[in-house]
């Protein structure tokens, strides 16, 4: 997709706080536990490469993506820190990741099978490196038995082409207030991995919600993701306990004002009228680069004043509701602060009823990324 340079859209990340939230994670974690950060989708929409060399800044030694499209770019970018690809990949590609130094997440045993026949025929430089995933209750990927781990251990350990890395699960409710079902995962954790005589290199379990308020289960890797963006991991259902400062905002400015009057319509649909004569401004942005439809209603900043989105969002452009008559040029602000005026991500997803991940991984690259500090 193209990049809108010539408009006046645009997602601003904030470096230093990028910064600030990886390092003061990094400082809190004991010593011999790394923090890999987690930069699949993207960074979460702040831009992969850029938030890599931050967090490499800051004190990260490794990162997690979902992919391995996005382990390469990360590569192709000159890391040549560990990468973990979070997904399964597929077993063809096992030779290009060892020949990468990119680790796979591996869920079952054919798997492994299948990638050593790959293996085998391509002869890499390197084996590949194996992190074993366990399904200890989010029922996404992994192993699910003692037996069925210690099979894939054993195998593992079989092949020259194969290098047990690392072993983890992931926590499906790590970010919340109520921790009974995090005890059951923890303790299904510790029977998997108590049926092992030998542990990997990597060690890992805790993800930000983990880190942040469970930090007695980090081992020896946090894979940290959505709070070194600068984002609650649980929206508002946990306090963080720590600052954490949201790295990306959202402005734009008005592109036409106009004086709307009674009785006329506004966006598709003519779903707003009208009621008596008011100023209207038209921004240029809309669901195409991510901004939803469903945020018809909700309020962006003008000059630091809340206004409300009227009529449908289009496209590529919205219209709000302006208190008088402002100039072509000024400043809209759709997430982040404006005076004493702010609109958080967790704003726009509260009223789209979502989590503020999706929000921002979910902002297209039409919209171009600028960085400060
Ligand atoms: C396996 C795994 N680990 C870590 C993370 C990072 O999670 P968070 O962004 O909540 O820190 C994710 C994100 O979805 C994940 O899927």
């Amino acid at each position: 997709m193209v990049v809108g340079v010539h408009r006046p859209t645009q997602l601003v990340i904030d470096r230093q706080a990028l910064r600030e939230n990886i390092h003061t994670a990094v400082t809190r974690l004991a010593t011999g536990c790394e923090l890999f950060m987690v930069v699949k989708a993207n960074g979460y929409g702040h831009g992969a490469t850029q938030v890599a060399q931050v967090a490499k800044d800051a004190g990260a030694t490794g990162f997690c993506v979902a992919i391995l499209d996005e382990a390469l770019e990360l590569r192709a970018a000159g890391f040549n820190e560990p990468i973990l690809v979070l997904g399964v990949s597929d077993p063809a590609d096992a030779p290009l990741m060892a020949n990468q130094r990119i680790s796979a997440t591996v869920a079952d045993q054919a798997w492994l099978t299948d990638a050593v026949a790959y293996l085998d025929l391509a002869k890499p430089a390197a084996p590949l490196q194996v992190h074993l995933g366990l399904d200890t209750g989010m029922g996404r990927i992994g192993f699910k038995t003692p037996a069925t781990l210690q099979a894939a251990v054993a195998y593992l350990n079989q092949q020259a082409t194969l290098n047990f890395e690392g072993i983890f699960t992931h926590f499906s409710t790590a970010d919340s207030p109520d921790d009974t079902y995090f005890k059951q995962q923890v303790a299904t954790w510790k029977q998997l991995t108590g049926a092992l005589t030998q542990l990997p290199r990597y060690v890992h379990v805790s993800n930000s919600a983990t880190s942040l308020w469970h930090a007695e289960c980090n081992i020896n890797v946090v894979r940290f993701g959505v709070a070194g963006y600068g984002l609650n991991p649980s929206g508002t259902a946990v306090k963080e306990p720590y600052p954490l400062q949201p790295a990306l905002s959202l402005v734009s400015e008005l592109v036409h004002v106009k004086q709307v009057a009674a009785g006329e319509s506004v966006g598709y649909g003519a779903t707003y009228t009208v009621s008596q004569s008011e100023w209207v401004g038209t921004v240029p942005i809309g669901y195409a680069d991510g901004y939803e439809r469903r945020l018809q209603g909700f309020h962006v900043l003008v000059n630091g004043q809340p206004c409300e989105i009227i009529g449908r969002i289009c496209m590529d452009q919205l219209m709000v509701r302006l208190p008088t008559k402002y100039q072509r040029g000024t400043k809209v602000t759709l997430v982040g602060q404006d005076g004493d005026e702010t609109i958080s991500l967790q704003d726009v997803a509260d009223y789209c009823g979502t989590i503020h991940y999706e929000i921002a991984c979910g902002f297209t690259s039409r919209i171009p990324r600028v960085y400060r500090h």
